[in-house]
């Protein structure tokens, strides 16, 4: 993947282009024909859409912003347009509708995207219109289908029966260096929050700011399965000191006493990860824990969960070099810094990547899990809604609480030192784990 630094119009159209390629390519593996009969129509969980629900909506998605917005043109199907809002239809309806079958929903976004490519060599990118600056709207759609491929994803991982991905297999890189310290101090001070210039930013990471944070302690790797564990089995569950009060009637309700997907079986905790059982990984982040379950154990351990700029200082702030970096290690994407992409389907055990450590050497910050933040999801001062508040401002308010880092899953166009996810604190089918911080002067 290229920097997204290349100012030529000609560059930026290629890079658009191939981007576009790129993320259909994994979109139709996740909904391939292979798949048993039914699968890409069934409802594994009112939580998710059907596949063959997100593989339209994608493509309904590019018709709307690529071709209408950007390109004036008519609306293809005005007919079915309703049946892809999401605001129209919740989850839990969407099986009900009358949706395009898989093949006619493959042949409609397959139409879509040759008039996009037709389309893109004749839209100029005017650097004027905030809606071209940059590619800004194919960034935006090329994001769009990136983040229901990690959706698709978590319906994959709650589908019960055969396995029906096959595993990407790429072992994560052997652990490296010596062991760091278990947290790391972040000094007292200023730091400069979101961004006004990343070209591909959404309108809630935006505008820039500076944030005067008091000094801290953060993780330097996300909580392990271990450590997990050990809360697990000093009664954390059981004891409604450590569970903020929604959190202990959300856990007393189901009856939780574990994350998701794991299971007990002769004195052994186990866990299935898209449709195979294996013993839990002691040296992965923990994966499907809810805010609520990051929370008591957090409180468990004598800490707290980060704010979200306490987090995005410790990623992004050079104290050296008195700015932001776009990423924890830079500004430019590098492979293999980061568990990113799907390039296997789990978390790397902490440790794996000292080489994409942050300036303050906090570790594993963009890929493997989600992290949850303390964090209400809400504007940053001066914040604008662009291009729809329907992508960010209708979530705003103490409903969401802010997830951070991305996850195996995410693509690294998806993600970045500044993007922030929202999800509500009960939820944890999608690909979340956390670390611990704690005040400094006690
Ligand atoms: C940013 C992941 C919370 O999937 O609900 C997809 C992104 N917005 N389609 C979501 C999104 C419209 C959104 N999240
Ligand atoms: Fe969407």
């Amino acid at each position: 993947m290229a920097a997204l630094t290349t100012v030529d119009e000609h560059d930026l159209k290629e890079l658009i282009a191939a981007e576009l390629e790129a993320v259909r390519r994994r979109s139709l593996g996740l909904t391939t024909e292979a798949l048993p009969p039914g699968e890409l129509t069934a409802q594994v969980s009112p939580l998710m859409s059907p596949l063959v629900w997100d593989l339209a909506h994608v493509g309904n998605y590019e018709e709307l912003w690529l071709l209408r917005a950007a390109a004036g043109a008519e609306p293809m199907r005005p007919e079915i347009d309703h049946l892809y809002n999401a605001f129209e239809h919740p989850r839990a309806e969407r099986p009900s509708l009358p949706l395009l079958p898989p093949d006619e929903a493959r042949a409609y976004i397959a139409t879509v995207r040759a008039k996009v490519l037709d389309s893109l060599a004749k839209v100029p990118l005017r650097e004027d219109d905030p809606l071209t600056a940059g590619g800004f709207v194919y960034g935006m759609v090329v994001q769009h289908e990136h983040q229901h491929d990690e959706t698709m994803l978590a319906t994959h991982q709650l589908r019960k029966g055969a396995p029906a991905l096959l595993d990407a297999g790429e072992p994560p890189p052997a652990p490296g260096g010596a062991a760091a310290e278990p947290e790391v101090l972040i000094e007292a001070g200023p730091f400069e929050m979101g961004t006004s210039d990343e070209p591909w930013a959404y309108d809630n990471e935006r505008p820039a700011h500076i944030v005067d944070l008091p000094a801290y302690y953060i993780d330097t790797y996300p909580v392990t399965n271990r450590a997990y564990l050990a809360f697990m089995e000093a009664g954390g569950y059981e004891d409604p000191r450590w569970w903020h009060p929604e959190g202990w009637r959300w856990r007393s309700r189901h009856n939780r006493t574990a994350p998701g997907f794991w299971r007990r079986e002769g004195g052994q905790w186990l866990r299935r990860r898209f449709g195979r059982i294996e013993p839990v990984p002691m040296d992965e982040p923990v994966q499907h824990v809810s805010w609520y379950e990051a929370d008591a154990y957090a409180r468990w351990a004598g800490k707290r969960l980060p704010s979200e700029a306490e987090w995005e200082k410790a990623a992004r702030w050079d104290p050296a070099a008195q700015r932001s970096r776009r990423f924890p290690w830079g500004d430019v994407y590098e492979e293999g810094r980061a568990n990113l992409g799907q390039r296997r389907l789990r978390p790397a055990p902490v440790g794996s990547y000292p080489q994409g450590a942050s300036a303050y050497g906090v570790q594993q910050m963009l890929g493997d899990v989600w992290e949850w933040t303390s964090s209400d999801f809400t504007g940053y001062p001066g914040f604008r809604a662009f291009p729809y508040k329907e992508y960010s401002q209708v979530f705003f308010g103490p409903e969401y609480k802010v997830l951070r880092g991305g996850s195996w899953a995410t693509h690294p166009l998806a993600v970045r030192g500044t993007f922030r996810n929202w999800d509500f604190p009960i939820r944890r089918q999608i690909f979340t784990g956390f670390r611990c911080a704690r005040d400094a002067a006690r």
